[in-house]
């Protein structure tokens, strides 16, 4: 945060997610800053856990206040599966190979969630998180977003996050742990 001016550095090596978050934020008049950061990530059955790490690395890059976020898809029939695995698992077997595991299987509800960490500074650290339910869809569609988005119909509508990233940015978990945090940042103004 600098002056009054609402700003704060996103540290990811994910274009995409910049974009969201700079979409989400901004409504609300928070400027999002894209620090580049590649970061090798702790193994870890928490996302919490993995982002509050992250964080701390980057602020030690940064030295300004910087959030990073971790994200996985928790697939219900396959007992949360890929969950905090989510990246590995789609460079190794790809949306193909999560389609190949769910074949014949009936219960393909899902969630994604998302969990951000900020570090205000040296002593500070918070979490904020966004969870949102859906259904694994029979194939591919749609190519807008990123990752597993082809796959991922949210409740209560048909499209996936990859046909239409309009409907992902008003209700993602992403969405949903950007609100969460944008309270915290404009409640300091
Ligand atoms: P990470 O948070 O960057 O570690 O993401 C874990 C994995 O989930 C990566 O393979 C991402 O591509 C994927 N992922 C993260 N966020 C999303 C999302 O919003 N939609 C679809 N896939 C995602």
């Amino acid at each position: 945060m600098q002056g009054d001016s609402l700003e704060v550095y996103f540290a990811t090596s994910n274009k995409h997610k910049v974009e969201e978050a700079k979409k989400v934020l901004g409504t609300v008049g928070i400027t999002v800053k894209h620090f580049p950061f590649v970061h090798r990530e702790i193994r870890s059955d928490s996302l919490e856990e993995i982002a509050r790490e992250a964080a701390t690395a980057a602020f030690k890059q940064c030295r300004q206040p910087v959030f990073v976020e971790d994200t996985g898809l928790f697939i219900d029939s396959l007992n949360g599966f890929p969950g905090t695995f989510s990246a590995w698992t789609l460079k190794k077997i790809g949306l193909e190979g999560i389609l190949k595991l769910m074949q014949g299987v009936n219960n393909r509800s899902a969630y994604f969630e998302t969990y951000i960490a900020y570090k205000r500074d040296t002593s500070h650290i918070s979490t904020f998180s966004g969870k949102c339910s859906g259904q694994i869809s029979l194939e591919g569609r749609g190519s807008e977003g990123f990752g597993y988005d082809p796959l991922f119909v949210p409740d209560g509508h048909d499209q996936t996050f990859a046909e239409s990233i309009t409907l992902k940015n008003k209700l993602s978990h992403r969405y949903k742990s950007l609100l969460e945090f944008s309270k915290t940042l404009t409640s300091r103004r």
